[in-house]
């Protein structure tokens, strides 16, 4: 097969994981005989100082151009802590998601059976977490129209939902939880929120289509609650933009390391792949950020394109590897590896050079796309 591929490497750390991710993709093509092409362009922090713009119009047009995105990070301290900025990074993923009509973004939350002591959270709670977040992302509060007084004292952000906005994204979680154990819960606020009621009955009315599924309805203070106190309960969770946001961030504390985590972002003619974790500013060229996010992004990217057994075998790579020890310092502060150090091991067991063996094939799902 031929991919082709953007590469937005973006800020902080985001090149040097990037970099992990295409060198393991590089290794599925030598393997499973395919071709991806990758043509690199700015994004983010990098792109306002080189161009005045985070998403130029150059680099949209190579991702309208592509059949895949492959996003590292954006973000820059310069403009975390200036509220009065005009122009910031995160804008430049916001309009990219939108140009893109990337609806579904989608992050599966996995505990490893050799991380469960590197969560916060008690061995007991986490052992067994396999869950999937499908969060909305091109509406809700993040896009409405957003207004500050001339007096700069009082600020407005519209939260808008239409019925077809939640339609397409629960569509994609229902069938996701087809293939899974069949429970989906809406994560919503509709005690208090309108758009939240709507979303109940939207999502209600789609659940007719899928009776094997059983629907469930949480609050977000609660199912907030519910993610640390008992995260096993959850199968596929759908919830809007803002909402989907903060909880798979509290997810991520499940795996142990924020820099596990993997997403794709779904619509309806492109798709665009990208660790959940942020620029890491700290760490930018030191050598030492979690590459597995990104490179899990990627499997993610061939389980897109319906290359199921590549993107296995990814995954086993990944989980190989990490049970042997071969980890960066988020994940063993006393024995650990470089970031290029764990992308060489990831791409070399794929490319059977190197004799890692995982015992904790459960990890891996083989047979079964984490994609719909
Ligand atoms: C994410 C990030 C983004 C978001 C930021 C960088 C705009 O937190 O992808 O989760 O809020 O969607
Ligand atoms: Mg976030």
């Amino acid at each position: 097969m031929n991919i082709k591929i953007a590469l937005l490497n973006g800020d902080g750390i985001g090149p040097e994981v990037n970099k992990q991710a295409v060198k393991v993709l590089q290794a599925v093509a030598k393997v499973f005989n395919h071709q991806f092409e990758f043509k690199e362009a700015l994004v983010g922090a990098i792109a306002i100082d080189e161009t005045g713009n985070p998403l130029p119009d150059a680099t949209l047009e190579i991702c309208k151009a592509s059949d895949a995105v492959l996003f590292g990070a954006i973000g820059d301290p310069k403009y975390d802590n200036d509220p009065s900025a005009k122009v910031r990074p995160e804008q430049g993923l916001l309009k990219l998601r939108k140009e893109l009509g990337l609806f579904a973004n989608i992050r599966p939350i996995k505990a490893y059976k050799t991380l469960l002591d590197n969560s916060p959270l008690k061995k007991s709670i986490i052992e067994g977490v396999d869950m999937v977040i499908f969060r909305e992302l091109t509406g809700g509060i993040y896009f409405g129209e957003k207004t500050i007084s001339s007096d700069g004292k009082t600020a407005s952000d519209l939260c808008e939902y239409s019925d077809y906005e939640i339609e397409r994204v629960a569509h994609l979680a229902f069938q996701s939880a087809m293939k899974r154990n069949k429970k989906l819960t809406l994560v919503d606020k509709a005690n208090v929120l309108e758009t939240s009621r709507l979303w109940r009955k939207v999502v209600t009315e789609i659940s007719k289509s899928y009776p094997n599924v059983v629907l469930d309805f949480l609050f977000v203070d609660n199912a907030a609650m519910q993610m640390i106190l008992n995260p096993k309960q959850f199968d596929v969770i759908v919830t809007e933009n803002m909402f989907g946001d903060i909880i798979s961030d509290e997810g991520s504390v499940i795996g142990g390391s924020i820099g596990l985590l993997a997403s794709a972002s779904i619509g309806l003619d492109k798709a665009l792949f990208e660790p959940i974790h942020g620029s890491y500013p700290q760490g930018k060229g030191k050598n030492i950020a979690n590459p597995v996010a990104a490179i899990l992004s990627a499997s993610m990217l061939l389980d897109h394109f319906g290359l199921t057994i590549e993107a296995e075998a990814v995954r086993f790579a990944v989980e190989a590897t990490i049970e042997n020890n071969i980890v960066t310092p988020d994940l063993n502060a006393v024995r650990n590896f470089g970031t290029d150090y764990v992308g060489d091991t990831i791409a070399n067991v794929i490319l059977n050079k190197s004799a890692l063996n995982s015992s904790n094939q459960d990890n891996i799902n083989f047979g079964k796309s984490v994609l719909i």
